[in-house]
């Protein structure tokens, strides 16, 4: 059954992130929908929803720590209120736009897989490499495994390029079998695509070898559009 995750980034409130999710849920209830679904909202509208089993509400990002002096920063005490235990790590816009580096990545990745998180592992790499060639970005791919247990039992992938976030330009098919089939024949986890998923495409990539489901941006934010996204996938 795919996998579907919707990652709100910098979007919703309080309040809309609770109708949304409701929604969702009542969408999912409604139809007998089985698939594994996720939403990552912002830590300040994280909360203890209702949810049905194969309903998750996860964390964009916390700090590798239980409490203490991190400025703008949560941690496990702050999941641990609404027994959050799911995670993103090493999303492209922590690594390039934030700055997180891969060993402070692996320190996070440590961190909660020692306390039992399903972790959504996130690599891609940027256009210049894109542009080297199938073998240059496997390297670089490659290298954002450094640190990171890829055994960990409570693993899920995604790999998304970081010239196809947000940016409306979907990897090509070709794009997403080669560096999945590479990645997969290497580790053996579920692994989704993301990057410019939309309603439209969501289907057939999901279809294709090696990928388990996508992990969505801009396209799941307004919540028809994500129940259509869930819809168009429910028996891939
Ligand atoms: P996008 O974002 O769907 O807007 O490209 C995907 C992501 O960053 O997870």
């Amino acid at each position: 059954m795919a996998i579907i995750a919707s990652n709100f980034k910098t979007n919703h409130t309080r309040k809309s992130t609770a109708l949304f999710v409701n929604e969702v849920n009542e969408f999912l209830k409604t139809n007998e929908i089985s698939s594994d679904v996720y939403i990552f909202p912002t830590s300040t509208s994280l909360d203890s929803f209702d949810t049905v089993s194969t309903f998750t509400i996860g964390a964009q990002n916390a700090y590798a720590t239980a409490k203490g002096s991190f400025t703008g920063e949560i941690g496990t005490t702050q999941l641990d209120e609404f027994s959050i235990k799911t995670i993103l790590i090493g999303h492209s816009e922590r690594r390039h736009v934030l700055g997180e580096s891969q060993e402070e990545i692996a320190k996070k990745f440590a961190f909660y897989s020692e306390l039992g998180y399903k972790i959504i592992y996130c690599i891609g790499e940027p256009l210049e490499v894109k542009e080297q060639g199938l073998e240059k970005t496997l390297e670089y791919v490659y290298e954002q495994f450094e640190g990171i247990d890829t055994n960990y039992e409570n693993l899920v992938l995604a790999y998304e390029p970081v010239w196809a976030i947000g940016t409306g330009v979907t990897a090509t098919n070709d794009d997403i079998t080669n560096v999945h089939s590479a990645i997969k024949s290497k580790i053996e986890k579920p692994l989704l695509y993301g990057g410019s998923v939309k309603v439209a495409n969501v289907r057939e990539i999901c279809q294709l070898d090696g990928v388990d489901g996508a992990l969505i941006g801009t396209a799941s934010w307004v919540v028809e559009d994500f129940k259509q996204i869930i819809e168009n996938t429910k028996d891939v």
